[in-house]
């Protein structure tokens, strides 16, 4: 264990929403913690915001007045960044903009000693990069926190091309000390998360365009479906498109046109239309007074039908007329081409997990009353059925396979191993499941099923599967 201890002290430059998390965060572990920002006053305000958030944990029996007092204590207003001499961990939380960052940390570096880390908050700036001009690039680490950084779990620790890697082991120490959970990863654009979670967005937007289902359909099966906290297009609008949009853009460009990244006109759309989420009142969704959401659309369970008795989940079912499937990516219809029987197949189901809605597609030859009593079985199981277009990989394996895809993708490229990618998607954008073990759970050859299957039928070169992944399936 090489975490500092806590009478070192930790100074933080730019009190903004994440800089007043970091310092909170780093005085709650017991640290004596410096706060400096180039705006007059803006550092006093952050400390100032730091006491209101927190009366609000001693409203609700968290914290007591003692705590939260002794807390502010040991937070002080820096003056400039001369104060910072006797600093051993600097983090540097300001405007996203290289020139700035490399000024502030060439500053630093005559200030402190000769051995305190500098860590840099960037999401999208090369680690390397910052650390260019340095005399000791070595002392230079990504420590990127998660909005809002004390409750966030996730810290993601960035090793740039010259980063010490005993540097990087001391500040990911540092930060499950803080009572976080720490991953490496190696500089490269969008890290891990802000990477491997483009295909929650992707995927959603595509199916959007593709007419497949409208956004509170796709979002209610990717919640109630496959166990996501919040459904893309909820989550988009949240988020706000101009930032979206210009995130999926900068991961695109910096991978060079790499059409896995590709953004999405139909965002780009929003954005020129200024509907950017929440924020502006309408996104996908209207937030305006009155405004309605619109319900997922579901089949309705028609009265006196028969379920289709003997029915289990997670293998092909034959009840005689039918054969009824999870998907493994293919069409029902080319399902039925191949056993010469009429076909429904349904997406991913975690009964285990709570799954209460499912989305399933039919080959042409099956039945209306066939499909009346599939909706019924789904109902006698607890789940909503939609029937959706009798696409590739329906909804939430499409989206699955492509986030596990891109974790298969990171790790072959070393950004990180499979566990630190498991644990971000967990704890940084708070996934059900890690991406990659959630492939193994569903089985890599089904995973890799469906993605051929969308490779095969779209021709689209962002469909095709890893090599990380074809060969831990075969
Ligand atoms: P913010 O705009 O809330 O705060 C930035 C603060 O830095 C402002 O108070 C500003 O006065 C100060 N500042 C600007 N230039 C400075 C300088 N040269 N020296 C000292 N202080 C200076 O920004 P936010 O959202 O806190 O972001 C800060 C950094 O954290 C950025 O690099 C951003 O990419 C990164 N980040 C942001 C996340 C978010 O969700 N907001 C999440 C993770 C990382």
């Amino acid at each position: 264990m090489t975490a500092l201890s806590t009478s070192c002290s930790i100074g933080v430059i730019g009190a903004g929403t994440m800089g007043a998390g970091i310092a909170q965060l780093a005085a709650a572990a017991g640290h004596p913690v410096l706060l400096f920002d180039a705006m007059d006053g803006a550092a006093a305000t952050g400390k100032a915001k730091i006491g209101k958030g927190l009366e609000k944990l001693v409203a609700r029996g968290k914290m007591t007045e003692g705590d939260v007092a002794a807390l502010l204590d040991r937070i002080s207003v820096a003056g400039s960044l001369e104060d910072f001499a006797g600093v051993s961990l600097a983090v540097e939380a300001i405007v996203e903009n290289l020139d700035i960052k490399r000024k502030v940390f060439g500053q630093l570096e005559e200030i402190m000693a000769e051995d305190a880390i500098l860590g840099t908050n960037t999401s999208s700036i090369s680690v390397t990069s910052i650390g260019r001009d340095l005399k000791r690039p070595g002392q230079l680490v990504g420590m990127h926190f998660f909005n809002p950084a004390p409750v966030m779990k996730l810290v993601e620790v960035i090793s740039g091309v010259s980063t010490d890697p005993a540097v990087a082991e001391t500040v990911f120490d540092t930060a499950e000390a803080w009572g976080k959970v720490a991953v490496h990863a190696k500089s490269t654009p969008g890290f891990i998360v802000n990477r491997v979670a483009r295909p929650y967005y992707a995927e959603a937007l595509r199916l959007y365009e593709e007419q497949v289902a409208d956004p509170a359909t796709l979002d209610a099966l990717m919640t109630e479906g496959a166990g996501f906290r919040m459904g893309p297009f909820t989550l988009m609008d949240l988020i706000g498109h101009d930032v979206n949009y210009a995130v999926s853009t900068s991961v695109f460009d910096a991978y060079y046109q790499e059409p896995r990244f590709r953004p999405s006109i139909a965002q780009l759309e929003l954005v020129n239309a200024g509907r950017l989420g929440r924020k502006t009142g309408q996104g996908f969704y209207d937030y305006r007074d009155g405004a309605e959401k619109g319900e997922p659309r579901a089949e309705a369970v028609a009265d006196d039908v028969d379920q289709f008795a003997g029915f289990t989940f997670e293998a092909p079912f034959d009840c005689g007329t039918v054969m009824i499937q999870p998907t493994d990516g293919r069409t029902a219809k080319a399902v039925a081409q191949t056993t010469g029987k009429a076909t429904i197949v349904y997406d991913l189901v975690d009964k285990a997990s709570g799954s209460t809605r499912v989305a399933f597609a039919a080959s042409p030859d099956v039945a209306p009353d066939q499909i009346e009593r599939f909706v019924a079985t789904m109902y006698l199981q607890g789940l909503t059925a939609t029937h959706l277009p009798d696409w590739p990989g329906l909804v939430a394996l499409r989206t699955v396979a492509m986030l596990a895809n891109e974790g298969f993708e990171a790790m072959l490229q070393g950004v990180a191993d499979e566990d630190g990618i498991d644990k971000a998607m967990r704890f940084g954008v708070n996934y059900p499941k890690g991406p990659i073990a959630w492939a193994k759970e569903i089985g890599l050859t089904r995973v890799l099923s469906a993605l051929d299957a969308l490779h095969d039928i779209t021709g689209d070169p962002r469909y095709r599967a890893s090599m990380a992944l074809r060969m831990a399936a075969s």
